[in-house]
């Protein structure tokens, strides 16, 4: 019978983490050491503990503990270890010099479907659990709680975990503590499609660097990072990791923001009309940006289920909304919300932003920010930070990805780049010149 985020380890990978947790701290502290699983199922991790206690010729007894809610995979569990059936994170427990652990992977919305109240409960309790956490959030701080100063952690979850919003807390967690590898297992659990990592970190002074996907990284580097986004950070060059850590970011010249909330799309769209003359503002969605124009009145324009050509909004109806009104009046650049690259296009005070589409206002000029944001090293930038290693499909660009992106502070260059594209989008010349420019400042 499968329940729900019971995944138990295969020896392989049981192996390989044990290995990596468990001799170091034989190294420094010989056979006095004690080691928990607080999630420990029928005990694969716990098991690949006592071989590498055995490996060393120090006997596993009074040295390897577990937790597990589930009596029957407790008793399993029991030919390794001192096993108590109980709940890891409510039970009181002393810290431990090692913790190994592979926590039920429960996304948040499984999670309050399943157990809403014990949802609640948990929220209160670990101060990680932000946004849509996944049930593995909590047994990571609780990890924490468990591990002995010196001692090491290490745990298998789901590759989501290094690149989700509700990971930023834990990130933040990880750089305060001392990472020391993050390897890709991929596939490793054949009965689950998702791609598992593992995570490892000793309680102990700072190293300056980790191996992340095999590669030595500094720890400055990762905290340039997207809190919560680390997941490229093996793809990335140290250049661009160097300027991720140093320069300034997007945000801080800019002003983000979504095109509307998908309530004001709605209020708005009984207003949106064909507009014929002078007057008004266009709307531009996501579908009429390309990089350094629009396609409006090119291009149909699809908004919440109509089709319009030359769609518009007058200039009495978007007073009903002050906040837009002040946006559409503004000098800004619209970046498509979904498109397969980033596409940027730098609009004057007679646009309105659509809701699918993100609108910056710079307090820098627009022709310096829309030409970072479609130069080809930004955009593989932008897929590298915030889509895995997903290279093909469609972006999802929004604001809080965006405003994460580091923005140079010499424009001289970019802004002339800019204004030559935006009066003609297909200057080869001066793309090639754009291309290498931000490909220079990366590197
Ligand atoms: C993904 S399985 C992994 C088991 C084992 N650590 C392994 O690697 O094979 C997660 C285990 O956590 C247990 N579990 C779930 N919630 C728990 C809790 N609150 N306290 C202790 N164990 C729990 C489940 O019963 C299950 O055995």
């Amino acid at each position: 019978v499968s329940r729900p985020g019971v995944v138990y380890t295969p020896p392989d990978v049981a192996e390989r983490l044990a290995r990596e947790v468990i001799d170091p701290m034989i190294a420094a502290r010989g056979g006095a050491i004690r080691v928990i699983d607080p999630a420990c199922g029928e005990g694969a991790l716990l098991a690949a503990a006592a071989r590498r206690l055995a490996a060393h010729g120090i006997p596993a007894e009074g040295r390897l503990f577990g937790l597990d809610v589930d009596p029957a995979a407790a008793s399993v569990a029991r030919r390794w270890a001192e096993v108590t059936v109980a709940d890891a994170l409510w039970t009181d427990l002393p810290k431990f010099d090692a913790v190994l652990m592979n926590p039920p992977w429960i996304d948040a919305e499984a999670h309050a479907r399943l157990d809403p109240i014990g949802r609640a409960r948990i929220r209160a309790r670990f101060r990680c659990t932000r946004g849509n956490w996944d049930l593995f959030v909590p047994f990571i701080e609780r990890a924490w709680e468990l591990t002995h100063p010196g001692g090491r952690t290490g745990i298998l979850l789901p590759e989501r975990a290094i690149s989700s919003d509700y990971m930023a807390e834990v990130h933040r967690g990880w750089l305060e503590r001392h990472p020391i590898a993050c390897w890709r297992l991929g596939q490793a659990f054949p009965t689950v499609s998702v791609d598992a990592i593992a995570w490892i970190e000793v309680d102990a002074p700072p190293p300056t660097s980790m191996a992340f996907d095999g590669r030595p990284i500094e720890l400055g580097g990762l905290s340039g990072l997207p809190p919560g986004h680390w997941g490229g950070a093996g793809a990335l060059s140290d250049g661009a990791l160097r300027r991720l850590a140093t320069a300034t970011k997007l945000g801080r010249v800019a002003t983000l923001s979504d095109g509307a909330s998908t309530t004001e799309a709605y209020q708005l769209a009984e207003k949106v009309t064909e507009v014929s003359g002078e007057g008004g503002f266009r709307l531009v969605n996501t579908g009429t940006i390309d990089p350094f124009r629009t396609t409006w009145g090119q291009r149909p324009t699809r908004y919440l289920g109509r089709t319009l050509h030359r769609p518009g909004v007058s200039a009495e109806d978007l007073a009903a909304f002050p906040r837009r009104l002040q946006q559409a009046r503004s000098q800004k650049v619209l970046v498509a919300g979904l498109s397969r690259r980033l596409e940027a296009v730098a609009v004057g005070g007679d646009v309105l932003c659509g809701k699918s589409a993100v609108c910056v206002v710079p307090t820098v000029p627009p022709d310096a920010v829309a030409a970072v944001l479609n130069s080809g090293p930004i955009d593989e930038l932008y897929r590298r930070l915030f889509s895995g290693h997903g290279f093909g499909g469609s972006l999802h660009v929004g604001p809080r990805q965006l405003e994460h992106l580091p923005f140079p502070d010499d424009l001289s260059a970019l802004a002339t780049l800019g204004a030559s594209l935006a009066r003609d989008p297909d200057d080869r010349i001066a793309w090639r010149q754009l291309n290498r420019w931000m490909s220079d400042w990366l590197s």
